[in-house]
């Protein structure tokens, strides 16, 4: 029997087919994600209605006049919203910014945004997690004074509060007994304070030539661990001061302003209160001379430090973040697992504290 010729020109229209199949599905898929994609944006449903319509549409203004047309008609929002989105639209802002106005500024203040030119730094703020509208000014301000940081350094700035002059505006740490307690130039603990686990340090471990160290127990223990491993690689130091309580802080920051007048106090030594030597987790260290920064103890501590759950408070590059001179000789216990992310992305406790501990602690 005569074999039947295959139909090539059939299967390749098949082919053809399925191919331009394979190349619209996805851009069909990008379009519908787009389009779909602007009302997650919004999550108050007060809105929801007017922007879906506005933004579903790639708008053009005279359609968008259209859809709020009807949806005025219907009553499902009044004249005033309607006329925010359009203008604040025209005036070049996205759906994003407009649907964060709408639900946090006052009508006044959509009406002082309206009568500004575009902010377009508005946009890249309100996309950073630490971004608090009522703070918007002072951000504004602290850009103005410091040209040079990006405008997430600027909002973890002010989040500290470091617009602010030293010790003023502050608040008080209320876990001081927490491995994650901040304290800083804003930022104190109670007079009263006296961690309940504080242990003597041996000698060898500290100087105690005047008066024996005392020190929080698992930051006694984490330190003994470094300091034995560091002997090993012949790096030797030991803490010439540790545990300070409230008078004793006070004591020592007096006699510092008495010697070297306020402004170089403030550069090297806390008011009573707001010293982390009060947490019991902080300690001074030397090896004869106290040690500083590009010292051998010191570069040994900055590749090893994380590994027992210490960290560099003060180093020069944070100077004006934690607000003191750089201070190789001191040393924090905050917990392995945070020195090691503290390690890994360089930046100063401060701001480690308000990114991802305050943060998370806020949201629970
Ligand atoms: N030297 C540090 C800043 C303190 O006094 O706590
Ligand atoms: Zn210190």
């Amino acid at each position: 029997m005569k074999k039947k010729k295959p139909n090539y020109k059939l299967r390749r229209n098949i082919a053809k087919v399925i191919l331009v199949f394979i190349i619209l599905i996805p851009i069909f898929m990008i379009n519908k994600t787009k389009i779909m994609h602007a009302p997650l944006y919004i999550s108050n449903s007060k809105y929801s209605k007017t922007l879906d319509a506005f933004f579903q549409i790639n708008y053009n203004t005279n359609e968008t006049k259209d859809i709020l047309d009807k949806l005025k008609k219907n009553k499902k929002i009044d004249k005033v919203d309607s006329n925010y989105i359009v203008e604040l639209s025209n005036k070049g802002y996205s759906h994003n910014s407009i649907n964060y106005m709408l639900l946090n500024l006052t009508k006044t203040e959509l009406t002082k945004m309206l009568n500004k030119k575009y902010d377009k730094d508005f946009e890249k703020y309100i996309l950073l997690d630490l971004f608090e509208w009522k703070k918007y000014s002072r951000y504004k301000n602290y850009q103005n004074k410091n040209p040079k940081l990006t405008i997430d350094e600027v909002v973890t700035r002010v989040s500290l509060n470091l617009d602010k002059d030293q010790y003023e505006e502050t608040v008080e740490e209320k876990n001081p007994n927490s491995l994650d307690a901040l304290v800083n130039k804003h930022r104190y603990i109670s007079k009263d304070y006296v961690p309940n686990d504080l242990v003597d340090m041996e000698d060898g471990y500290a100087n105690n030539m005047f008066g024996v160290k005392e020190i929080r127990k698992e930051t006694y223990e984490q330190f003994k661990k470094m300091v034995d491993a560091a002997k090993k690689e012949d790096i030797v130091f030991y803490a010439e001061s540790a545990y300070r309580d409230y008078d004793y802080q006070k004591s020592l920051y007096n006699d510092y302003v008495e010697t070297n007048g306020q402004e170089e106090a403030d550069k090297y030594a806390a008011k009573a209160g707001f010293s982390e030597h009060q947490l019991g987790t902080t300690l001074d260290i030397a090896n004869i001379w106290t040690i500083e920064e590009g010292d051998k103890e010191y570069n040994w501590i900055e590749k090893n430090g994380y590994k027992y759950g210490f960290i560099f408070r003060y180093k020069k590059k944070f100077e004006d973040i934690t607000g003191y001179a750089e201070e190789g000789w001191h040393i924090r216990y905050v917990g392995v697992k945070t020195a090691t992310e503290i390690h890994k992305k360089g930046i100063s406790y401060d701001e480690y504290w308000i990114k991802y501990i305050n943060k998370k602690s806020s949201k629970n």
